[in-house]
């Protein structure tokens, strides 16, 4: 793992911008793997300032998100799908078609964690995976348990991860308690991964990621298997 510290989320911002940016430039055609929550904002903030500054071409880019939210349709202002087009897709020349998220809204969430982990091996993996990481740890939406996951799968969602998600809905009742998450196996095929952590509250989740035992209790500590993971992390994620 290679970690980079950085003073605060405006740093880690443009730091990890650059790094997908480079990504971009390099293979223009690359498969990126995104990540949602307020982690990721910033970083998304100056890919799209890059693009205004004619520094990358997003018209080649395929994307695959991690999560979405089970029962939220594509409109809610809500889903991840709502949150993708606000924060990127539609201040770049990407291709809608080019990019993927789960459907939320899917009658069958057998048959849409089985389309998903499709779409997935059809594009030929992930180039660059992007991560967030939850307080207790968890990526995507694999939440910590008795085992690792493998692929696209539905997830009861728990309550730590309501009660930090509820920030972002009028009640916490709204708050969905379940969703869709590729699994720890789809993100450990990505060819390279860039796990992002800003403030405190994820200072614990951190050090284990980067020291604990690799354990599915803490579900980001399986990163210490891949071989080419970069960390940007603040000063206070990494205050531990
Ligand atoms: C949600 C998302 C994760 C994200 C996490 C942390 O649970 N499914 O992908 O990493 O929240 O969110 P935040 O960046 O807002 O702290």
């Amino acid at each position: 793992m290679k970690v980079y510290k950085v003073k605060n989320y405006e740093e880690m911002s443009k730091k990890a911008a650059n790094i997908i940016a480079s990504q971009i430039i390099l293979n223009p055609n690359s498969v990126l793997g995104l990540a949602t929550g307020s982690t990721p904002e910033g970083t998304y903030k100056n890919l799209v300032q890059m693009y205004n500054s004619a520094d990358i071409d997003f018209s080649q880019i395929k994307t695959v998100n991690l999560d979405e939210y089970k029962g939220l349709s594509k409109d809610s202002d809500q889903s991840y799908y709502y949150y993708m087009n606000k924060h990127l897709f539609s201040h770049v020349n990407i291709k809608i078609s080019n990019t993927n998220i789960p459907d939320g809204s899917a009658q069958n969430g057998q048959e849409e964690c089985e389309r998903y982990d499709n779409i997935i091996d059809e594009l030929g993996g992930i180039d660059l995976q992007i991560l967030g990481i939850g307080n207790n740890g968890h990526i995507g939406f694999n939440e910590p348990d008795e085992v690792f996951s493998k692929g696209t799968h539905e997830v009861k969602l728990t309550q730590s991860t309501i009660d930090a998600n509820a920030r972002f809905f009028k009640t916490k009742d709204e708050v969905p308690k379940f969703a869709y998450s590729m699994g720890a196996k789809s993100i450990m095929k990505a060819r390279k991964i860039l796990l992002l952590a800003s403030g405190k509250s994820k200072a614990d989740a951190i050090f284990k990621t980067i020291n604990g035992p690799i354990t599915p209790q803490m579900p980001a500590s399986i990163l210490q298997l891949h071989n080419d993971v970069i960390i940007v992390a603040d000063e206070e994620a990494l205050s531990l």
